[in-house]
């Protein structure tokens, strides 16, 4: 008889984005007059820029003739976009990251949960708490978290590092040594981030200590303010202790056209061990690269026309975010996040529990967000709301939390 991955029956519930999803199903039919806005997933609305959309046209018609037809994409990523990418998001920033430090893949979901894989099976976690669940999941499924205390919402071998308002959102260094670090700023799901100077200290403490850090910087188009780093590569010494997640998604809407890359700098090692040649093998082995006309679109990202048109969606969606913001704290909500990232993090009011919130506002004003608990126990008595809507749709929706 065979036997299965026992990790997987550890696994609380599913995952948080599917359970989300069955309810608003189930209130849906049960209630088919109710127009619902959907403020929940981190999912975004608007359409593929021009300059984007010109491309995979482009490159369409390039596959449909058998001189311009490409087969397998090269499994690290094709020259042109690895260039676009270290020229345009790092040595035009001052980070010294050359395209063969780059690993494209399709997006930063399943980066983020396959760089686990080339760690040891006794490497100890460090998350943040709330924490995007994929960091902690994906863990889960490769045996390194331990046992799930169902009152205490907890892996027995995952460090927390609590993020709540009282320490500003701001992880402190844990009591015991993490062997993997999981960071994301700007971050999902508070949208609060931290400064340059402060990553510059996790940075010192991982090479300190001899830790990794996995640097989810999905959201760094959103940054606004100058003290906040796009790149941990922007922080001395990271080449030696970082490992880079980056995604098309939120940057450019490509949730649903899917690429995103992993920087692995060469410098990284394991006492002689170079982890970069190890991404390299897995990433071979494992992965047939991304589709030869979504990197191109990818490509279409760095144009001049292209960035033109990118920078007006961010605005966008930071005015949304600015709508959100506003409206809730004239509903007399305390209100985080929202500066440097499309995410509102919102108290729950009246001591209400996340998931509470979460059926209060659906049932009452017909608007789904996230609840925070469902991305860790700090994350109880909080909720998120996403900044990815329509304007319209963001405007009507605040209209009606302010009318409960
Ligand atoms: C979220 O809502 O947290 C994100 O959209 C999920 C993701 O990026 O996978």
């Amino acid at each position: 008889m065979y036997q299965l991955n026992e990790n997987y029956q550890k696994l609380p519930g599913s995952y948080l984005f599917s359970t989300i999803a069955k309810k608003v199903a189930a209130f849906t039919e049960a209630n088919p007059d109710k127009k619902v806005i959907r403020l929940g997933i981190g999912d975004v609305t608007q359409p593929l820029a021009p300059a984007i959309i010109e491309a995979l046209h482009k490159a369409v018609d390039e596959m449909a003739s058998a001189e311009t037809f490409r087969g397998y994409a090269p499994d690290l990523g094709y020259d042109f976009l690895r260039n676009a990418i270290a020229e345009h998001d790092y040595k035009a920033k001052g980070c010294d990251i050359s395209a063969d430090e780059i690993f494209v893949s399709d997006g930063a979901k399943s980066d983020s949960a396959n760089i686990q894989e080339i760690f040891g099976a006794d490497c100890r976690i460090a998350v943040t708490d709330p924490v995007y669940p994929v960091y902690v999941d994906s863990n889960v499924m490769a045996g390194r978290c331990g046992d799930y205390n169902y009152d205490t919402q907890m892996w027995s071998r995952v460090i927390y590092m609590p993020c709540t308002k009282e320490n500003g959102f701001a992880p402190a260094f844990p009591s015991e040594t993490p062997d993997m670090i999981y960071l994301c700023f700007p971050n999902n799901p508070t949208g609060t981030t931290i400064t340059k100077e402060q990553l510059q200290a996790w940075v010192d403490y991982a090479n300190k200590n001899g830790s990794v850090i996995l640097y989810d910087a999905a959201y760094e188009a959103y940054i606004s303010e100058d003290n906040v780093a796009h790149s941990i590569y922007e922080c001395e010494g990271a080449k030696t202790c970082a490992i880079e997640l980056r995604s098309f998604s939120k940057n450019a809407g490509f949730t649903g056209v899917r690429l995103g890359f992993t920087v692995v700098p060469e410098e990284l090692k394991c006492g002689d061990v170079s982890l970069h040649a190890m991404w390299a093998r897995r990433h071979g082995t494992k992965f047939n690269g991304a589709p030869y006309i979504v990197q191109r679109a990818g490509e279409a990202v760095y144009s001049e026309t292209g960035k033109a048109q990118l920078k007006e969606q961010v605005a966008y969606y930071m005015k949304n975010a600015n709508t959100i913001k506003n409206g809730l704290q004239a509903a007399g909500y305390e209100v985080f996040g929202g500066v440097n990232a499309p995410y509102i993090w919102l108290k729950t009011p009246d001591g209400m529990t996340s998931w509470d919130f979460f059926d209060y506002l659906l049932e009452k004003a017909n608007v789904v967000g996230t609840p925070g608990s469902g991305f860790g126990p700090s994350g109880e008595g909080y909720f998120r709301l996403t900044a990815f809507g329509s304007y319209e749709n963001t405007v009507a929706a605040l209209e009606r939390i302010q009318a409960l």
